[in-house]
């Protein structure tokens, strides 16, 4: 078992590839189909996730695609469910497992993810479904005053508990502390709190007994506040941000994927590009990204069914950029160059 939890962990890292989250609960994917005037519903998302999966050439880019509980039990087209299309391209099946960031008792203003009980039986259904990894998301705002030590180390507790019932379950886990980016913030008090962060996260895990070396670490990068007035540029973002993980993440860890947390599309990309481009590093350095792989084709698609091709180009597009930054080789003139499917 922990033999076949190594090498997923690394093949979802696998050199020039890595992850897509498609994993919208429905209140999120509620907002973004709102942001393009398209109603929700079971179909038109099953429509949208069709698009993106049966976008030709992607495997190459795309290594493992994280699904929501109502995706992974819809089926291609063509009548195919969709974790068997995606397997039969090579792209390992995911799943999100946790139920979503809830007000944490006596702190004000903090969340705590909930998700736990029953969790077992649900990871053995859903790797009968085919998922071979998981995901759980961790949420932490930063103001002068929080996160607090109480919600740092709760959720760094519930995050150890999924990881340990997913590889029981022969799942990677996906483990997630996301250390929102929002605010004023300058860049040495976000590294200050993804430190801490990290730090709590990594004691949990070996308390509990987790094989890190058959996990993949999913953080923020280390960025000023979205509305600081100066803001950090990217070779200080990628130096800050790896000197934070050199000090956190054990070596063992195959593969850190970065979740995009709001950032331009093109600005995650060209920070994840600097990091790697002053590698190697003791880990693969690589992207699972939502919003920064699906915006450009989400607006492209519209919702129409003529515009699918349109969308899996732009789609195609941002999952090859972000491939050349997987192994430094990005630059942005490349975003000019028209992507035939
Ligand atoms: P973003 O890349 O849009 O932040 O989403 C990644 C994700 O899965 C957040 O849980």
């Amino acid at each position: 078992m922990s033999m076949e939890l190594h090498e997923t962990a690394r093949a979802l890292v696998a050199e020039g590839r890595g992850i897509l989250a498609a994993d919208e609960s429905d209140g999120t994917i509620k907002k973004r189909f709102d942001s393009i005037g398209i109603e929700s519903t079971e179909e038109s998302r099953r429509a949208y996730r069709d698009m993106l999966f049966t976008t030709p050439g992607v495997e190459e880019y795309i290594s493992g695609v994280i699904l929501f509980d109502e995706t992974i039990r819809q089926r291609a087209d063509d009548g195919t469910p969709f974790p068997d299309l995606l397997a039969s391209r090579g792209v390992i099946p995911g799943i999100k497992v946790d139920k979503g960031a809830k007000p944490l008792a006596h702190a004000e203003g903090e969340t705590v993810t909930e998700g736990l009980d029953g969790l077992r039986a649900r990871l053995g259904e859903y790797r009968g479904l085919g998922a071979r990894f998981a995901k759980w998301r961790a949420v932490y705002t930063i103001s002068d005053t929080h996160p607090s030590d109480y919600s740092i180390w709760t959720n760094a507790h519930a995050l150890a508990r999924y990881a340990a019932l997913c590889q029981e379950a022969g799942l990677v886990p996906i483990v997630e502390p996301e250390v929102l980016q929002d605010g004023t913030h300058t860049i040495e008090r976000s590294l200050f709190v993804t430190s801490r962060v990290l730090a709590a996260v990594y004691t949990e895990l070996f308390d509990q007994r987790v094989d890190v070396e058959g996990t993949l670490l999913k953080p923020n990068m280390v960025l000023s506040g979205y509305e600081a007035a100066d803001r950090a540029g990217t070779d200080e973002v990628a130096e800050r941000t790896l000197h934070c993980f050199y000090k956190h993440v054990p070596a063992v860890v195959p593969g850190i994927v970065f979740l995009s947390g709001g950032q331009s599309d093109e600005d995650a990309t060209a920070n994840l590009n600097a990091m790697n481009s002053t590698g190697p590093h003791p880990w693969e350095l690589s992207f699972s990204y939502g919003r920064a792989l699906q915006a450009p084709a989400l607006r492209a698609w519209g919702g129409k069914p003529e515009n699918v091709e349109a969308g899996q180009r732009a789609f195609y597009h941002r999952a090859k950029m972000n491939g050349a930054a997987r192994t430094g080789t990005y630059a942005p003139e490349m975003e000019r160059e028209t992507t035939m499917v």
